[in-house]
């Protein structure tokens, strides 16, 4: 059975970046979800976005979290900040036999980290007040699937690896 370690938070919570690294410490595969979309659809999230509206997205994400989770090596798993809306793919990452961790910061540093990459379309206008929203939105279901609340506001990127890597 491989080690699945799955990264849970909202944009900008630093699901990439950690999930890169702590792959990379433990020699575990690193997958991300919105990659696997991209590649799937042959088109970027912003152009699935634009082009074929938010449910086409969500339907391809969903299918890219059942086939991150079904990975047949040790693998670290970002699952974009949407994958906790759908019942179903809540339901997934809680029966894998997965640990789920839950990257959680507040809504200003969410803010400074996804100014820096301006390629998520429900960012667009004013994103303080769509990361509050969405936040809000949300928090209940990423603590309803992880096993542990990683409160990543005044640690290092390096504190951060090591805490995920303590619970992987
Ligand atoms: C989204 C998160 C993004 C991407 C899309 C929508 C969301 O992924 O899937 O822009 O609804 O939270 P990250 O969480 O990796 O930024």
């Amino acid at each position: 059975m491989p080690r699945v370690v799955v990264l849970v938070g909202m944009m900008g919570s630093g699901k990439t970046t950690v999930g890169r690294r702590v792959a990379d410490k433990l020699g575990y595969t690193f997958i991300d979800t919105d990659d696997l979309v991209v590649a799937r659809a042959g088109k970027s999230v912003r152009e699935v976005f634009e082009h074929d509206g938010e449910a086409t997205f969500r339907a391809l994400e969903s299918q890219a979290l059942a086939e991150a989770l079904a990975t047949p090596v040790d693998a670290v798993v970002a699952a974009a900040g949407g994958c906790v809306l759908s019942a179903e793919n809540r339901a997934l990452m809680t029966t894998a036999s997965a640990t789920v961790l839950w990257l959680d910061a507040d809504v200003a540093s969410l803010t400074a980290r996804t100014a820096r990459s301006p390629h998520r379309p429900l960012l667009d206008g004013d994103p303080t007040a769509r990361l509050t929203q969405l936040d809000s939105q949300r928090r209940s279901l990423y603590a309803e699937v992880a096993d542990e609340r990683i409160d990543t506001d005044g640690l290092t990127l390096d504190d951060v690896v090591q805490r995920v890597v303590s619970y992987a």
